[in-house]
């Protein structure tokens, strides 16, 4: 069953452990209003640790996966309130796909029409993502007068050859999902027929691996890009090592001895191994 941000902004269902969530503003193409980045927080926090999701599908209602922010509600009525109305605005969109960027969970960007400008936030933020052939995707900034700003340049970089990601940057041409995938901005494209079928597909595959070692594989590679070779190996060492004892009692049981049995003090000594 379809359930509903507080505003309504957000549509999402729960179904065979994928949480299938979607902008739900179509009549706007689900642009990013400041009260849609709020509804998505709210959203995400609620899905995020429940036992009956495993993967989450992020994708829009309609013709568009995003336009991108919304130059009026985002910009120019935030703006009208001055840096703090600018300043809160965006901490309430990089909040949510910063979030999104280290889930607990898997998550996959299903883009089924236009992805703009602020949308390569929450597209780079899914570890992977599929589009339709039929998608449109566009720095578009630049045609309206600012620079790729809100992390979408860098996203560009990240995932673009230098020439690409300038040519994308300054020209502000669309591509379409093909292109897309070519470039490497999404995984594959497909035609919008089939779209679900195939993240349906991927995200049963990621269902049936081991959670704790899905999230340190996803936490691992945002990391080590900008490591060392020798930090990237420490660190993939330790993070082995924290996955390995995730189950670890022991802490709780030196808090029970603490709080509860009162058998002993951490400032004075150990607890009872
Ligand atoms: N901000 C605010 N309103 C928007 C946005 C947006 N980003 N995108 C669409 N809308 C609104 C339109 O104003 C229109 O509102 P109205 O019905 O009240 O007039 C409604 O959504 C439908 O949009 P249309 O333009 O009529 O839809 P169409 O299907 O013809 O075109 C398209 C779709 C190409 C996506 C067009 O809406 C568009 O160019 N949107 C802006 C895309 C963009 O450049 N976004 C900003 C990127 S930069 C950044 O995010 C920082």
């Amino acid at each position: 069953m379809t359930e509903l941000s507080s505003n309504g902004v957000v549509a999402y269902d729960v179904e065979g452990g994928i949480a299938w969530v979607r902008f739900n503003r179509p009549d706007k193409r689900n642009a990013m209003s400041p009260t849609l980045n709020r509804d998505m927080m709210e959203v995400l926090d609620l899905l995020e640790f429940r036992d009956d999701v495993g993967v989450l599908v992020l994708s829009g209602e309609g013709a568009a996966f995003t336009a991108g922010m919304d130059l009026k509600e985002y910009f120019r009525e935030t703006e009208a309130d001055g840096l703090k109305g600018t300043r809160k605005a965006q901490r309430e969109s990089y909040g949510w796909w910063r979030r999104l960027r280290w889930y607990q969970k898997p998550t996959i960007a299903m883009v089924n029409g236009w992805c703009f400008g602020g949308g390569y936030g929450p597209l780079f933020a899914c570890d992977l993502a599929f589009a339709a052939e039929e998608a449109k995707f566009g720095l578009s900034e630049i045609n309206w007068g600012i620079l790729p700003g809100g992390g979408a340049t860098k996203v560009a970089t990240e995932l673009l050859p230098f020439r690409k990601a300038m040519y994308h940057a300054m020209m502000g041409e669309n591509i379409d999902g093909k292109t897309a995938a070519e470039w490497g901005l999404v995984n594959e494209a497909l035609p919008l027929a089939t779209l679900k079928d195939r993240v349906t597909e991927v995200a049963k595959v990621l269902l049936a691996k081991n959670p704790v070692a899905l999230k340190a594989t996803k936490d691992a590679v945002r990391r080590v890009g900008v490591l060392s070779y020798d930090d990237a190996e420490d660190y993939l060492i330790r993070a082995q090592e924290a996955a390995n004892s995730y189950d670890n009692e022991g802490r709780k049981e030196g808090i029970r001895q603490f709080i509860d049995e009162k058998s002993y003090k951490p400032g004075l000594g150990a607890y009872d191994k």
